[in-house]
């Protein structure tokens, strides 16, 4: 068979089910899964991942296991925004935790029972977004998933109104959720409206959208859709993921920096990013939670969150709770770093939040670029392609934290003209 023929669609995130057609035979199980990597190799969206060591005292500098043996580098790419997942509190936490023998969940919650860990964490969490009840899950995804499937299966007839720009783990919720699906313009009121005036009073209605959207970094309207929302009889459902944290005066979210967390009917987030960890959760009222406890397939049937992590991930939310000097230093480098971008005339895009996005506009220039980094300057940051943004909106995105100094920018500008040069991009 010549691959160079082939159509097959390789993002399997997304759509596994078009390699059939394009396989000859079609039970040429291996020669599927080659055709699928040549696609994504042919596009230059092949996923590379570096294999990276990250102690504590150095971050953000960290070890890189190359080819040719262990070099620094530093890390301009994590999503563990604040560094809490190396944070003392969170290091004392977790080790008392494993001392006291809280490593594994023993099963799932109905097996296993709730950990004490488990219950003081929900219980923290629910406080953290002003919500009477909350519920962990092993990670964020799996939080979306469950929740959207579960509130689309208890409200009869729903309609669920997404975003356009919604993180996957919610398109996949609502998929299995079997309500109607309305795709409104990204954060776009008008929009919204539109096709919430065209759906009678009566029928449920689902608005399901994200606060900073994590890729360009912009952030919704949380008020004004909560607005529309109680116009038109809706339950509104908020991602928070790239959020908690990260903003409010107690790292509640965007809907509390807005001043909105009580409007807003139900908040997940993750454990994932700001807090350092991993996990995820929803926070809402107490019989929607219940709700989703008794009868989400996700959280029913997984192991739970080792209670390790919860314990670390408690330290980390009481410890953002209290104190801003992380979020404050991180905004801080942010908004440093936009401004040498912009001076260098690098094609830095507009950005309200810490997420800080260099447009490259294509896959495999994207890639190459993103390796030079690496094996020329000590950079780390990965490419972010297809399907993750749209074909043509490439980028690099780059999340300095508390721990990057004003010469780690300087030094992270001068390397990126250096590569913008050498690729002819600059004017
Ligand atoms: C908007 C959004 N929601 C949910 C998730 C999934 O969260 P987690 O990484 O905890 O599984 C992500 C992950 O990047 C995300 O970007």
């Amino acid at each position: 068979v010549n691959t160079a023929t082939l159509t097959v669609d390789a993002s399997l995130e997304t759509s596994p089910s078009l390699l059939d057609s394009a396989l000859e035979p079609r039970t040429d199980y291996t020669a599927a899964f080659s055709y699928a990597l040549e696609g994504l190799r042919a596009e230059g969206r092949y996923r590379v991942f570096t294999e990276l060591e990250r102690p504590a005292e150095r971050f953000p500098r960290a070890l890189w296991h190359s080819e040719d043996g262990v070099r620094e580098v530093v890390i301009w790419c994590s999503n563990d925004y604040l560094n809490m997942g190396h944070h003392p509190v969170v290091l004392t936490a977790m080790r008392e935790a494993i001392d006291s023998g809280a490593t594994g969940a023993g099963g799932t919650r109905n097996i296993g029972g709730n950990h004490h860990e488990h219950v003081q964490l929900e219980t923290l969490l629910a406080e953290l977004h002003g919500k009477e009840a909350a519920l962990s899950f092993t990670s964020g995804w799996v939080a979306n998933l469950t929740a959207l499937t579960t509130l689309g299966r208890v409200l009869p007839d729903a309609v669920i109104l997404s975003d356009s720009e919604n993180h996957n783990s919610m398109i996949e919720g609502i998929k299995r959720s079997g309500a109607q699906r309305v795709i409104f313009k990204h954060n776009d009121l008008a929009d919204l409206e539109r096709h919430l005036a065209a759906l009678p009073l009566s029928r449920a209605k689902i608005i399901a959208f994200e606060s900073l959207y994590s890729m360009d970094g912009d952030i919704a309207p949380i008020g004004a859709i909560c607005d529309l929302a109680a116009r038109y009889n809706a339950f509104t459902y908020l991602d928070e993921v790239h959020a908690v944290g990260m903003y409010g005066a107690r790292g509640g979210g965007q809907a509390q920096a807005q001043g909105v967390e009580d409007r807003v009917d139900l908040i997940q987030g993750t454990l994932g990013k700001a807090f350092g960890l991993q996990g995820g959760y929803v926070a809402a009222k107490r019989e929607i939670v219940d709700g989703i406890r008794s009868l989400g397939a996700g959280f029913i049937f997984s192991t739970a969150m080792p209670p390790v992590i919860a314990a670390g991930a408690r330290a980390s939310i009481q410890h953002l709770l209290r104190s801003s000097v992380e979020r404050d230093l991180q905004q801080a480098h942010a908004a440093q770093l936009k401004s040498l971008l912009l001076e260098a005339g690098l094609p830095v895009m507009p950005s309200p939040s810490h997420i800080v996005p260099v447009m490259v506009g294509d896959a495999a220039l994207c890639k190459r670029i993103s390796d030079t980094l690496l094996e020329a300057h000590g950079v780390y940051v990965q490419p972010i392609n297809y399907p993750t943004v749209a074909r043509g909106t490439e980028r690099l995105r780059f999340t300095p934290g508390p721990k990057h100094t004003p010469d780690m920018l300087r030094e992270l500008v001068n390397s990126l003209l250096e590569v913008w040069t050498r690729f002819g991009l600059m004017d």
